[in-house]
């Protein structure tokens, strides 16, 4: 594992605590980034903090909190500025699915979801904008999905947050043209991390397995592309190709298929 030092500045990595948070911030530590990892499990995050410590010489932090809380934004901007170190990346990672019908699935649960998957990454990007902007070069990445590229039955209101996350980051990426902040999403397919588990997807398993992949090569594909300043990125050849047709080919027949998979798994 090469490592660079920790010269590129600070980046806050959200949802860092496992999964593909985790790959990024550990990805990012080997980059030459000090780490600031947030999710609510302690535990979690002192494993994933040790890794990134290991890999860049010890800058590595962490902040145990739900990002759900009032506070949550004031108490990461408080965390920063603790560090003594530039911010020059934000990666809003943490992100859950609910995989089921719309009108089945409790709607608190569902409004819940869309409230990580959405509000938390506008409203932290909003608060940390500034701290961004500060630094000479900076940059966003915004972990949506390949949902985003097409309506799913049994992730509505999950593909929805993520089509949302994709809009957004498109535009702010425009408007940030011309100050060094540059604005990446990736839109992953599946990987292998509990999500699935968490999401209730068992149902999908089986697929899962066969067409996913571990979050550490998706990892270093979201960052390279951060890296060099790509606006969008879709990790893994197969995924690339799909999302391809995805955005090509009528939307209304590509989605009657993708949903009558998941429809089918669902029972
Ligand atoms: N896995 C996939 O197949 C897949 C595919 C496409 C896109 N994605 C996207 O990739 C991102 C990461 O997914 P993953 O597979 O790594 O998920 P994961 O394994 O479930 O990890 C999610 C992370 O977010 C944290 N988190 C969840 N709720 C939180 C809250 N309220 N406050 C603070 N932290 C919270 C979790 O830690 P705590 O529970 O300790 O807080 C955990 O560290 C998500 O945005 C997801 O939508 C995943």
């Amino acid at each position: 594992m090469s490592t660079k030092g920790n010269d590129r500045g600070l980046a806050v990595v959200t949802g860092a605590g496992q999964g593909l948070g985790a790959a990024i911030a550990l990805e990012l530590a080997c980059e030459g980034f000090a780490v600031l990892l947030v999710a609510r499990s302690a535990d979690a995050l002192d494993q994933a903090r040790a890794q990134a410590a290991a890999a860049n010489g010890g800058k590595a932090f962490m902040l145990a909190l739900d990002l759900l809380a009032p506070d949550a934004m004031a108490r990461i901007r408080e965390a920063v500025a603790d560090t003594g170190m530039p911010l020059t990346c934000l990666v809003n990672n943490a992100g859950q699915g609910l995989y089921g019908r719309f009108a089945d699935l409790p709607i608190a649960e569902q409004h819940r979801m869309m409230r990580l998957n959405m509000d938390v990454p506008v409203m932290l990007t909003h608060a940390l904008l500034p701290l961004l902007r500060q630094a000479p070069r900076a940059w966003l990445l915004n972990i949506s999905s390949m949902t985003a590229y097409g309506s799913i039955a049994t992730l509505a209101a999950y593909g929805g947050s993520k089509a949302f996350v994709l809009r957004w980051s498109r535009a702010l990426g425009v408007e940030l043209k011309g100050t060094g902040v540059r604005v990446t999403c990736a839109c992953p397919g599946s990987i292998t991390t509990g999500f699935t588990a968490r999401a209730g997807m068992q149902a999908m398993d089986d697929l899962a397995k066969k067409f996913g992949t571990g979050p550490e090569p998706v990892a270093k594909t979201c960052v390279r592309a951060m890296l060099k300043g790509r606006a969008e990125v879709v990790p893994g050849l197969l995924n690339r190709i799909t999302a391809f047709f995805q955005q090509v080919l009528p939307a209304g027949p590509v989605e009657r298929v993708g949903s009558g998979i998941y429809l089918k798994r669902l029972g």
